[in-house]
């Protein structure tokens, strides 16, 4: 077990770790076991992501899911006192509504059990990251591929290829910084790019398909254990570190299998009545014993 007697990380001390020399570990989790494990690898980072919405849920984005939806992973991952901070997403039409709604969205997520939140979009998000740091929740950035815009980024693709793009994500970043975020995922960017941006900040990178210039990596769960829906095609910067899917496959077979045969379950697996109770019932051939009548 990892890191069971240290301090629970938070928002400041994710943010005083940049330019350390331990790269931060960001994993996401949506329920309470893969919480405890995450936990136990010694992550610095749980990210409730909405990404559940894909590898969890099965919709083909993550457009789907809600506040509510959100809050009830959250809280299941907060429910095992893990000692990384649970940093949770705030799902697509969250925060892109009126100031009030941006606020009681966030809060919701912080009152189900996380120490922050995380959204999407550089410049145009500087209003609702005020707003929201300014009812003392911490936020994290995110930028590059950002998921919620799948349909005006035209699908999941590498961004800042270009030079003018890559110069707007620096600008982006420089002004989710200033804006106060703690941390910036960046996601499927060039890693010159992650580069130039992790040196123009002042806090944390977090990359995900943005090479080894960052300041922290993340994966999602399922995908670091080789948890695929059939012919999802895995981006290249995932490394698959287990092979889950067909293990949990290869036992539940067995476990059919087992059942039809009558391997399971044995005497062992069994609550076995005591001889006296099967006599009193009249079971492996004894009379049983009649009732009397008045
Ligand atoms: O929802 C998610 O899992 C994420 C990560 C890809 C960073 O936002």
């Amino acid at each position: 077990m990892a890191a069971a007697s240290q301090a629970r990380m938070t928002a400041p001390s994710v943010l005083a770790r940049k330019g350390g020399d331990a790269p931060l570990v960001m994993v996401t989790a949506y329920d309470a076991p893969s919480a405890r494990v995450v936990d136990a690898a010694g992550a610095d980072m749980i990210l409730v992501g909405d990404s559940v919405a894909m590898v969890v849920l099965g919709y083909d984005d993550t457009l789907q899911v809600t506040t509510d939806d959100m809050a009830h992973h959250v809280a299941a991952v907060a429910r095992t006192r893990p000692r990384p901070l649970v940093v949770a997403d705030l799902p697509w039409m969250s925060y892109h509504v009126t100031r009030d709604e941006t606020v009681r969205n966030a809060a919701q997520l912080i009152r189900a059990g996380a120490g922050a939140v995380k959204l999407e979009g550089g410049r145009k998000r500087v209003a609702a990251i005020a707003a929201i740091l300014d009812t003392e929740i911490p936020v994290m950035g995110h930028i590059g591929l950002t998921p919620q815009s799948i349909h005006t980024l035209g699908g999941f693709k590498v961004q800042g290829k270009q030079l003018d793009s890559a110069r707007a994500l620096v600008d982006d970043a420089v002004a989710l910084a200033e804006a106060g975020v703690f941390a910036i995922v960046l996601e499927c960017v060039p890693d010159g790019v992650a580069r130039m941006i992790t040196d123009s900040v002042a806090v944390p990178t977090i990359g995900i398909g943005a090479g080894r210039h960052c300041d922290g990596q993340v994966l999602v769960w399922h995908d670091l254990l080789g948890f695929a829906a059939p012919g999802r095609k895995l981006p290249k910067f995932v490394r698959r570190y287990a092979e889950m899917e067909a293990e949990a496959t290869d036992a539940v077979t067995q476990f059919c299998a087992d059942v039809r045969s009558g391997a399971f379950p044995s005497s062992a697996e069994t609550y076995h009545m005591t001889d006296q109770m099967a006599d009193g019932l009249g079971l492996y051939g004894a009379p049983a014993p009649q009732p009397e009548h008045a």
